[in-house]
């Protein structure tokens, strides 16, 4: 497995985001986005650290001087529960490496230890074969499929995954 670690998001998201910026990358994510977009999210990941709901990480490689993926956590709610959403993506260079599911495994330990929600979901799409298998790797459970909106405004059908933070350090 190639070595990674995680760095916090910083103005070199949006550099991320755009390298990020495919149709092939965007496949399961609603497609391009426009600069508005990336540039909103990138205020949203900001506003968030900074008041405590959110943790976004970049992930850096010895073999690239630029982050080459992402991943995060962030307040959610989920049929009437305080939960953590999670999202990840990893450059197709550096795709098929096991970096994403150690990356998401490294974002969960500080979820947890943040102590903030006893669960972490996330909601690929039901046909995002790699995002699945990310969460199958990384330990967590698949509750079924559900309907979900991504980008907002956008039904998709998704898979609804589910890791108990309590099962590595998280609050009961
Ligand atoms: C999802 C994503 C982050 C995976 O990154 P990655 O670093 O390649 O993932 P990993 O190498 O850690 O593991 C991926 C697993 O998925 C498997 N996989 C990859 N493509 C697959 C496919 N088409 N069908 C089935 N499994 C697939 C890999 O084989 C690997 O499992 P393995 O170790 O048993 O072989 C990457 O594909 C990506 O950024 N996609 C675009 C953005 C995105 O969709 N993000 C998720 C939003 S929910």
């Amino acid at each position: 497995m190639t070595n990674f670690w995680l760095e916090p998001w910083d103005e070199r998201g949006p550099i991320l985001e755009r390298r990020a910026n495919t149709p092939e990358m965007q496949a399961h994510l609603g497609g391009v986005e426009s600069a508005e977009s990336i540039a909103a999210r990138h205020k949203r990941i900001l506003d968030g650290v900074r008041d405590g709901t959110t943790g976004f990480f970049l992930i850096m490689v010895d073999d690239d001087p630029d982050p080459i993926g992402s991943v995060g956590f962030w307040d959610s709610e989920w049929l009437g529960q305080s939960v953590y959403e999670m999202g990840w993506k990893v450059l197709p260079g550096f795709q098929g490496r096991g970096i994403a599911v150690g990356a998401v495994l490294a974002a969960i330990g500080l979820a947890a230890a943040g102590g903030r929600h006893r669960f972490a979901h996330a909601y690929p799409k039901v046909t995002n074969e790699p995002s699945n298998a990310v969460c199958r790797k990384a330990g967590f459970a698949l509750l079924g499929e559900v309907d979900f909106e991504y980008p907002k405004g956008n039904p998709i059908r998704c898979h609804d995954w589910q890791f108990d933070l309590k099962a590595v350090g998280g609050p009961p």
